[in-house]
């Protein structure tokens, strides 16, 4: 195989998982291989990224994690740039796969760190002339990507009637809803978010639970995928990331746990339909925090106890910290924020909103 094709066919697609009748949970070893792998491909096949080539980017999480594990068996060169707010986990594991990591010290007064890394980028991109921006924010290839996760799941579970996921850079429910609805128009498609992510309508604020929402809102969020919209808490999800792991062996990070909590919850009030969640990464690197007692009794919020069901809200500015839902109704992000207060019906949610698509 040449070198610049190599990649991880064996662990790209997720096991599947059946968690109750009605339930099946997608659990990646590291999802962000899949549109890593896309988008370097294509880089490739288009000239843009040549062998031996320096590919930069800016990013603290997964995605930066599956790019160095690519690079290192493509032989590519990978500039990170990151801010201090990176875990010490993932820190020593991208030096360890090769990474050259590039840490803004100091957030800008207007624009803050992400405005900060970006300068640093540019910076990067400049002194290494025809260097490849993967740029998953932007990059159709991520949300392509996901056709491949779509059919796994077509074929081995057939007839989908609900999808369930968070929202980071968009690319894997956008995808993946935009491919099970060639099978299924009728996909009621869930998007879980956090409160103070901008990604849905919230003002942007400090989020502990990370992975998933973001401080801008990524082209690649295809918002009128979305039936419905669940902002998720960091204790919730934490506690329900345990809950998954103690109820089903399953060792998930953080957003998984978000993802869980809404599923399983989805899941319980529609018995007569078919759900399927992912699960985006492994929780090793949070054994120091999300599977630490004493560090979840200190966190802000901690009650130890997860809420029976969401509240259901009128408009993304009235989300509470724990755990709201919102009838989206596969609307753009423009449409929701300038129009009227919609009825918060709690009754209306478990049907799930099926028949009322805007
Ligand atoms: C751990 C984790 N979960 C969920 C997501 C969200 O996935 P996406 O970017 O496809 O929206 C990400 C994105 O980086 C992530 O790192």
């Amino acid at each position: 195989m040449p070198r610049e094709s190599r990649g991880f066919p064996d662990y790209e697609l997720p096991r599947l998982v059946r968690l109750a009748d009605n339930l099946y949970g997608a659990a990646f070893f590291l999802m962000k291989l899949l549109p890593a792998r896309h988008m370097l491909d294509r880089a490739a096949a288009e000239g843009r990224l040549k062998p031996g080539g320096t590919i930069c980017e800016t990013t603290s999480g997964t995605f930066g994690l599956a790019l160095a594990m690519l690079a290192a068996v493509r032989g590519y060169r990978l500039i990170l740039v990151s801010d201090p707010a990176i875990d010490e986990h993932l820190h020593k594991r991208l030096l360890e796969l090769g990474v050259t990591l590039e840490i803004v010290e100091k957030p800008y007064e207007i624009g803050g760190f992400q405005t900060a890394r970006l300068d640093r980028l540019r910076a990067a991109m400049e002194t290494h002339p025809g260097s490849f921006c993967p740029s998953q924010y932007g990059n159709a290839d991520n949300p392509r990507a996901y056709a491949e996760v779509a059919e796994q799941i077509a074929e081995r579970i057939g007839h989908v009637d609900c999808l369930i996921g968070t929202v980071g850079s968009g690319g894997s429910m956008s995808g993946i809803a935009r491919f099970l609805r060639h099978l299924n128009p009728d996909l009621h498609v869930i998007g879980v978010d956090t409160p103070n992510s901008v990604v849905f309508g919230q003002p942007d604020g400090k989020r502990l639970l990370r992975g998933l929402g973001n401080s801008l809102v990524p082209p690649n969020v295809d918002h009128r995928q979305f039936d419905e919209i669940h902002w998720v808490g960091a204790p919730e999800a934490f506690l329900a990331t345990r809950h998954l792991h103690r109820g089903h062996a399953l060792y998930q990070g953080g957003t998984s746990g978000a993802a869980h909590l809404v599923a399983d919850w989805w899941a319980r009030n529609h018995p007569d339909r078919k759900v399927v969640t992912l699960f985006p990464d492994e929780g090793h690197r949070y054994a120091a925090t999300i599977y630490n007692d004493d560090w979840l009794a200190a966190l802000p919020g901690w009650t130890g106890v997860l809420p029976e069901a969401p509240r259901a809200v009128a408009h993304p500015s009235d989300v509470r910290p724990d755990w709201s839902s919102f009838r989206w109704g596969r609307r753009t992000l423009d449409q929701v924020l300038t129009a009227e207060k919609m009825l918060a019906s709690d009754e209306a949610l478990p049907d799930g909103g099926l028949a009322e698509a805007a």
